[in-house]
């Protein structure tokens, strides 16, 4: 959705920023300022400030910041155009329809008729439960434990076990037979029709975060073959992009998201108070997952099967998790086999404490690996710690790999010492590509990546706070020194807003169509500045090493290209220029 500039700025306009914000937090005037506990970290005294001069939010505690619209994407989790839908709606501010082309037109009414046929599913099936036909499943989900209150929450429904009803529903409603077979809800013969794929199955509806449903999961009432059945992938259902219970888990306040297995562990745990759990789609957890998860979270708890196959599939998800950049953590289900189970016969609190006892993701590495030796026989004992070694070289940063040492070490009775000289032979035996392979790299490398991202954001809301200091520094910075590919293409246009003097971060979001990389932009300009740094030197520091830091990262990038590139060398000796002449000149911020 591309919404112009007129627009953006009219809805924020027409939504105070103080208004809006008292919808969700008590705030209280203190001089020309309101203040509140801040809602995105937990705290007793409040350092949430809301400026109604400047439109502005900002807590001193945890750094947030930004400005209605990025208020309502962070404490509601929308994406741009959700909030700005939403602000819109709230001040009666009428939206222009999206001009779209006639090839996506059509696209776009294909999936709605889709999402229409999957609606009216869920609806029948809905029905279907509460009916003298669905009394057996009723009473399957009674035993298992389901309120009626969680049963609605998540549309729970129920296939019936005769005639092709479903699809005769449908056909009343004028779908057509091509429609309801794209809908993955039934399949096609020549001889008998169309076929229902679902039969005597409790239905529980997969939803896409916006609460669409999307497809549709059946499970046998007892025992049966196969104990679930899925819908296949069709134009709007992508298994590999969507997370059963997102839709609820997206809002919820708590810090991590917990991952598990089943839709039934979603639900007991939902139940159970526990609205941050989802569950991947009857296959495997993909890297598209955890991109998304990474939208809103940073710790992932993972909530798998204990017996075998959990424990190969939560060692494959921490691969997953941890080449996206996101903490993971292993919660111990022992001695049950799912966090249904555990619930049901443990309870909340116990469950709770497994959550705050989870075990650190390469710990748990370990220990699985430990399960394949012998260490009663030294030689059994012997390849274990040679392995654990080669692991422990994946940990570039030398802090992090001594903690680790020192963690396996007590575990393992083995001294210290004796661990890391093993470690230091096998970085030498393996060479430096192997060490350069390990999964580890990709943490420290994702740690440095966001480092450098962050100095840039911190540089561009600088120069949104204050376009002058822009003119007193442009002549050491260029758009090319933002090495990140969306920020050169944002500093790039900002630059040459603020060379006409009309700079305004809020047009510039609106350049991007992906509701992620809007969300980004946003956050580019909106990163927290310290405002407790106190004193203009202190403040003056700040930003030069700002200011160093995103230069030096310029130098470095270009420099490494600079062997097979022309352009890229012009830019390290510029680069190498600039930076000599910046560690002279002394910065006034203000
Ligand atoms: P309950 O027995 O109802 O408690 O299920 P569970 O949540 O404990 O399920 P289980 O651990 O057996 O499976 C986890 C998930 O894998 C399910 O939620 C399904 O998405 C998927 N799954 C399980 N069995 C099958 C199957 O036979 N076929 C397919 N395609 N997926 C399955
Ligand atoms: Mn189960």
């Amino acid at each position: 959705m591309y919404f112009s500039e007129e627009i953006i700025a009219e809805v924020q306009q027409r939504n105070d920023i103080v208004d809006v914000i008292s919808q969700y937090v008590h705030l209280q005037k203190k001089g020309s300022n309101y203040m509140a506990c801040c809602p995105f970290h937990s705290e007793k005294t409040p350092s949430f400030s809301v400026s109604r001069s400047r439109q502005l939010y900002k807590c001193f505690g945890c750094g947030e910041g930004g400005s209605v619209i990025t208020f309502l994407q962070k404490y509601e989790n929308y994406s741009f155009p959700e909030a700005i839908k939403v602000l819109a709606e709230r001040a009666g501010v009428t939206l222009p329809q999206e001009e779209l082309s006639e090839a996506a037109k059509k696209k776009e009414s294909r999936r709605a008729r889709l999402l229409e046929v999957n609606k009216a599913a869920a609806g029948y099936y809905f029905y279907l439960l509460r009916s003298e036909k669905g009394k057996v499943a009723a009473s399957y989900l009674d035993k298992r434990g389901l309120s009626e209150e969680t049963k609605h929450r998540f549309g729970l429904g129920y296939a019936s076990a005769y005639g092709n009803d479903l699809i005769m529903y449908l056909k009343q409603k004028n779908f057509t037979d091509e429609e309801i077979t794209a809908s993955g809800l039934a399949g096609f013969s020549e001889q008998k029709g169309l076929n229902s794929k679902f039969w005597n199955r409790v239905m529980f509806p997969i939803q896409d975060t916006n609460h669409r449903v999307i497809g549709f999961g059946g499970r046998v009432m007892g025992e049966g073959e196969p104990k679930y059945l899925n819908s296949p992938e069709t134009e709007i259902f992508d298994k590999s992009r969507n997370l059963y219970g997102l839709n609820f888990a997206r809002t919820s306040k708590k810090d991590n998201i917990i991952l598990c297995e089943g839709y039934m562990d979603v639900i007991s745990l939902h139940q159970a108070g526990f609205d941050q759990a989802v569950a991947s789609l009857g296959t495997a957890f993909t890297s598209g997952q955890a991109n998304l998860l990474r939208r809103y979270t940073k710790d992932v708890c993972l909530a798998y099967d204990s017996d075998g196959a959990g424990v190969k599939a939560a060692l494959r998800a921490i691969e997953i998790l941890r080449q996206t950049g996101l903490g993971a953590k292993v919660i111990n289900m022992e001695p049950y086999k799912d966090p249904d189970e555990f619930i049901k016969n443990l309870g909340t609190e116990a469950f709770q404490e497994r959550i705050d006892n989870a075990e650190n993701s390469f710990l748990f590495q370990v220990r699985m690996l430990q399960r394949n030796y012998k260490l009663e026989d030294p030689e059994s004992k012997t390849r274990f710690f040679r392995e654990v070694a080669s692991l422990l070289c994946g940990f570039e940063d030398e802090l992090e790999r001594e903690n680790y040492i020192q963690a396996v070490a007590s575990q393992y009775a083995i001294a210290s010492s004796q661990l890391k000289e093993l470690v230091v032979k096998q970085a030498l035996g393996q060479g430096g590509v192997r060490v350069a392979e390990r999964p580890q790299k990709t943490t420290a490398d994702h740690a440095k990546k966001d480092h450098v991202k962050h100095m840039q954001q911190l540089l561009l809301t600088y120069f949104a706070d204050n376009p002058q200091l822009y003119t007193k520094v442009k002549r050491f910075i260029s758009a090319s020194d933002f090495t990140d590919e969306t920020y050169g293409f944002v500093a790039q246009r900002f630059f040459e807003d603020l060379e006409k003097g009309e700079a305004n971060p809020v047009k510039l979001i609106n350049l991007f169509e992906d509701p992620a990389e809007q969300s980004e932009v946003s956050a580019l300009f909106t990163t927290y500045l310290s405002d407790l740094e106190e004193g203009k030197e202190a403040k003056n520091k700040a930003f030069r090493d700002i200011l160093l830091a995103v230069k030096k990262n310029s130098f470095a990038f270009y420099s490494e290209k600079s062997g097979t590139d022309i352009a890229a060398l012009t830019k390290v000796i510029e680069g190498k220029k600039a930076l000599e002449e910046l560690e002279k000149t002394h910065i006034f911020v203000d």
